[in-house]
């Protein structure tokens, strides 16, 4: 619990690339040879990725969320999210990114210290608020969902709540399971609300995941019922929301923690003329390495969600035989040496000198799991930190390495990354 990542290199290096621990009171078999992923994500007759293990997040993601989902109702809500999370829709989404990061930033006085995790916060719950429900500053529910969701996110992640989510024994009427059952009302009021308006205004020129999904049919015609919409909201805010800020707050910390990094990346953006599309941007070779990399040393989520084993499989020489659980740990592939060479060095170069296949570097899983919103993550990730430091001149107040700690499912900088800031851009883009 002090140190998960510390304790996992030590294991591997004991015992290598596969290896089993007691991980929350369930015996786990964890993978991390590129070879051992394959298997993982590509046997799935074998191994399947069962919605089961998930279920103590059920209270916060709803019982029909994504990830208590499987099999062909996995399979086809995941479907239907696709086309919201690629190509065009995604593409359109590029100035309001930059917009975005740049409102929030504004609200910063020269001079300024701030915890940048939690500017990023806000950044990435506006932005995912938009992609969802294509909301905005000024519509009804935006400032609400703008209170609620911090508020919940930050509930759950105390000790008191990791308890109640891990003991249902817990989840009683009482101090922070009342407060939190408060919060997941007013959020349900707040989802049910819009579902019910769009219903009523059947506006079918918006481009948003919540309409998305309710204007979808079954093969049999039939719309979704109004619980299940409810239910595949929550998972795509929360884990957009924590996961691209802690993956833009490690690029950052990279960026401004290594001078030469952040003048190769300057040199780049500078040569970008007054007014670049956003397509432009996120093409970059060098920043798209420096993204990467920073996913590779520090991935958000250190270990896949659980997979079950259905019928005996042999992995990397061991026969795990059915009901195993396995997890892909992504951590530690990244951290092997010979696709990495010296791997605890932030070193960009790697990804302009090699190209790593789906089971070497896997920032976003694989699979059947794999993210779902992994277009717009990187999207976001580039555009919000090439406007970040293209406009402005930041800082980082404490010049020691940052330390990754767990915040919910993912590791972020332990001090939250305290910057200062120092100056704007005047003649930026
Ligand atoms: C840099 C940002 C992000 C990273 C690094 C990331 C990473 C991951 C990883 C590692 C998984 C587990 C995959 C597996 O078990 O194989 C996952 C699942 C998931 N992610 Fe992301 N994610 C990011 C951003 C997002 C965004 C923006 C969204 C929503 C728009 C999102 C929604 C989800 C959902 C719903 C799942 C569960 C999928 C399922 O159960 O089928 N993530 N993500």
């Amino acid at each position: 619990m002090t140190d998960p990542l510390g304790y996992m290199e030590s294991v591997t290096q004991d015992y290598g690339d596969i290896f089993t621990l007691q991980f929350l009171f369930v015996p786990t078999v964890f993978v991390s040879g590129p070879e051992g992923m394959q298997q993982l994500f590509t046997n799935t007759k074998e191994i399947t990725a069962p919605g089961e293990p998930n279920k103590f997040v059920a209270p916060l993601v709803g019982s029909n969320g994504l990830l208590l989902l499987d099999g062909a109702r996995h399979k086809y809500r995941r479907k239907l999210l696709t086309p919201a999370f690629h190509g065009d829709r995604i593409r359109a989404y590029g100035q309001r990114i930059c917009a975005i990061a740049d409102a929030v930033m504004q609200q910063q006085p020269v001079g300024s210290t701030f915890t940048a995790i939690s500017v990023l916060d806000d950044i990435c719950l506006r932005i995912i608020l938009e992609v969802v429900f294509g909301l905005r500053e000024g519509d009804v529910r935006y400032d609400g969902f703008r209170q609620v969701v911090p508020a919940l996110l930050k509930l759950s992640l105390t000790p008191a709540m990791d308890f109640c989510f891990s003991f249902p024994i817990l989840q009683q009427n009482w101090g922070p399971w009342k407060q939190f059952c408060q919060l997941i009302a007013q959020f349900d009021d707040l989802i049910y609300g819009e579902i019910r308006d769009r219903r009523h205004k059947l506006d079918s020129t918006r481009s948003d995941v919540l309409s998305d999904l309710i204007f979808a049919q079954d093969e049999q015609g039939e719309a979704m019922p109004d619980e299940e919409i409810r239910d595949l909201v929550p998972s795509l805010i929360f884990a957009g929301q924590e996961a691209s800020a802690t993956a833009i707050a490690w690029a950052l910390y990279w960026v401004h923690h290594l001078p030469a990094v952040k003048k190769t990346l300057l040199q780049e953006l500078n040569q970008l003329g007054d007014t670049p599309d956003p397509m432009s941007i996120v093409q970059l070779p060098y920043l798209s390495a420096v993204c990467n990399e920073s996913l590779r040393i520090y991935p958000t989520q250190t270990v896949t969600f659980p997979r079950v084993v259905q019928t005996s499989i042999e992995m990397m020489g061991y026969e795990l035989t059915p009901g195993t659980v396995v997890r892909g740990n992504i951590y530690l592939l990244h951290q092997q040496e010979d696709l990495y060479p010296n791997p605890k060095q932030f070193k960009p170069e790697r990804f302009l000198e090699r190209q790593y296949s789906n089971y070497e570097f896997l920032p976003f899983g694989g699979g059947a799991r794999r993210c779902p919103g992994d277009v717009l993550a990187l999207f976001e990730l580039k555009l919000v930190l090439a406007t970040l430091l293209s406009h402005y001149q930041l800082e980082l107040v404490d010049r020691r390495p940052e330390r990754p700690q767990r915040r919910g499912v993912t590791f972020s900088p332990a001090s939250g990354l305290k910057m200062k800031l120092l100056g704007l851009n005047h003649h930026a883009w």
